[in-house]
């Protein structure tokens, strides 16, 4: 059993790391700056949605080998390991911002013991060779005999899932140049049976922006096919499906629709464009990767734009708000950018959310915000299906169309059947699934 701070214990990867690491015997505190965090998570309650956290957060709470505080001096008093999870949102151009990781850095040196070693795993997304910044700011504040080591362990939660990703773990990534540090911190994830991977600090970080900057690329590269489906008279979602039968590339990732979103993919793949910049290269690949995502929610847009002959003065339905399904996240969600356009264009919105209504009353206080689907539709001139909601797909569409002045329905996430939707009487759009008539260009064989 190890003592482990983490920084940053009330937010998505803190908290989700805090309960798991208790879970798993350790004695746990999450240190936060949010007071008001603070005392909710010691009287058990989550301050977000992830499934499975707060039946841990009770059991670590009543086990007593985790608590939360506010304090650095109280948070590290004790402490073997200090997981760095705190946020590191974009600047304005694109790069991370690295502030509340330099300030926790500067605390955390201030406060560090002398006479054992304390090692600080560093789990938030930074740009290559940040590790060695944390490790420069720690030693510049820390007492004069301190032992510190850095060791990079960048996470892959997904959220919505962020327990089942931290207790389930494909690989576990640890980059640094001590063996004895980087093996201390192999132990704490032993009990998972994952496969390591011992790296140097800076491949470390790389493989986190690679892989999400990869996973980006696949979306944007069906979103492009979805594209030439839509010219060329074809169906992204069957073309999707006999490509992902190919192991090599593999089914997921490949829903095309208006794009990703979120609090990781933009970032991150903002971010590495910087990079590859500041490296004097020049990131094509990434660039077309952000330019076909802003792209799609553009187009969609404009299609409904063109269907409803104009968008002044239309009431549009929206379904889903969330950036995915299974989150009441609303950050970057393609919904909003969406919702954003059309209101522009002189459009009424009434939106439903199954999960992040109590997040859309506060931040899109606006928009008419409905109990369901069915009332959402009432008096609309389309339906704009932004979330692929499970639940959406279960959709009674003659309901819905007998709720619905017009008879636009505009899935952005090819979750529904086209043919139940033209049977309901709706008029069906979905993301490259052109029909023949769909005004497809003639293909060029056929010419
Ligand atoms: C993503 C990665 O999947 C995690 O591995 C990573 O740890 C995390 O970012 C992070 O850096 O913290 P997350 O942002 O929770 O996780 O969401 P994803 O499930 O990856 O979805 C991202 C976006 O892509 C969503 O807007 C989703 O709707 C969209 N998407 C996903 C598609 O448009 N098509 C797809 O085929 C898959």
């Amino acid at each position: 059993m190890s003592t482990i701070c983490v920084v940053g214990g009330g937010g998505y990867v803190g908290l989700g790391y805090a309960v798991a690491l208790a879970r798993l015997g350790n004695q746990v505190i999450g240190l936060d700056i949010d007071a008001e965090r603070v005392a909710m998570l010691n009287a058990g309650n989550t301050p977000l949605y992830e499934d499975g956290l707060e039946s841990l957060l009770a059991d670590g709470l009543l086990a007593g080998n985790l608590r939360f505080t506010t304090s650095y001096d109280d948070a590290l008093a004790d402490a073997e390991f200090v997981f760095l999870c705190t946020g590191t949102p974009s600047l304005s151009d694109g790069e991370a911002d690295l502030r509340q990781v330099r300030a926790a850095a500067r605390a955390i040196g201030e406060r560090l013991p002398t006479g054992r070693r304390v090692i600080v795993v560093n789990k938030s997304t930074m740009p290559v060779g940040a590790a060695e910044m944390v490790a420069m700011v720690v030693g510049a504040n820390a007492p004069h005999g301190a032992d510190f080591r850095v060791v990079s362990n960048p996470e892959f939660l997904r959220e919505g899932m962020v327990v089942h990703d931290i207790l389930h773990p494909d690989r576990v990534v640890l980059g640094g140049d001590d063996p004895d540090a980087t093996a201390a911190v192999a132990a704490l994830y032993a009990p998972l049976g994952a496969p390591v991977i011992q790296t140097d600090h800076r491949s470390a970080e790389l493989i986190k922006y690679a892989a999400n900057a990869f996973l980006a690329t696949k979306i944007s590269f069906i979103n492009d096919i979805a594209r030439l489906c839509e010219r060329l008279g074809a169906d992204v979602t069957v073309v999707a499906e006999g490509m992902g039968r190919d192991p090599r590339i593999g089914p997921r990732f490949l829903h095309a629709g208006i794009g990703f979103g979120g609090s990781c993919f933009p970032k991150d793949v903002g971010a590495l464009t910087r990079m590859a910049e500041g490296a004097g290269l020049h990131p094509g690949l990434l660039r077309a990767v952000l330019e076909i995502n802003a792209d799609a929610r553009r187009r969609f847009v404009t299609r409904a734009d063109a269907l409803l002959n104009g968008l002044e003065g239309r009431t549009v339905a929206v379904l889903g708000l969330a950036f995915k399904e299974g989150t009441d996240d609303l950050r970057e969600s393609p919904a909003i950018s969406v919702i954003d356009m059309l209101e522009e264009r002189g459009a009424t919105i009434r939106a439903h959310d199954p999960r992040a209504m109590a997040n859309a009353a506060r931040k899109l206080s606006h928009l008419v915000l409905c109990d369901d689907a069915y009332h959402a539709a009432e008096g609309a001139d389309a339906v704009m299906l932004c979330t692929p909601w499970p639940e959406y797909r279960s959709l009674d569409l003659p309901r819905l169309r007998a709720a619905m002045r017009g008879d636009l329905l505009m899935d952005g996430r090819n979750l529904l059947d086209p043919v139940n939707a033209v049977d309901a009487g709706l008029r069906y759009e979905g993301i490259g699934r052109a029909t023949k008539e769909s005004g497809s260009i003639p293909a060029p064989l056929a010419r």
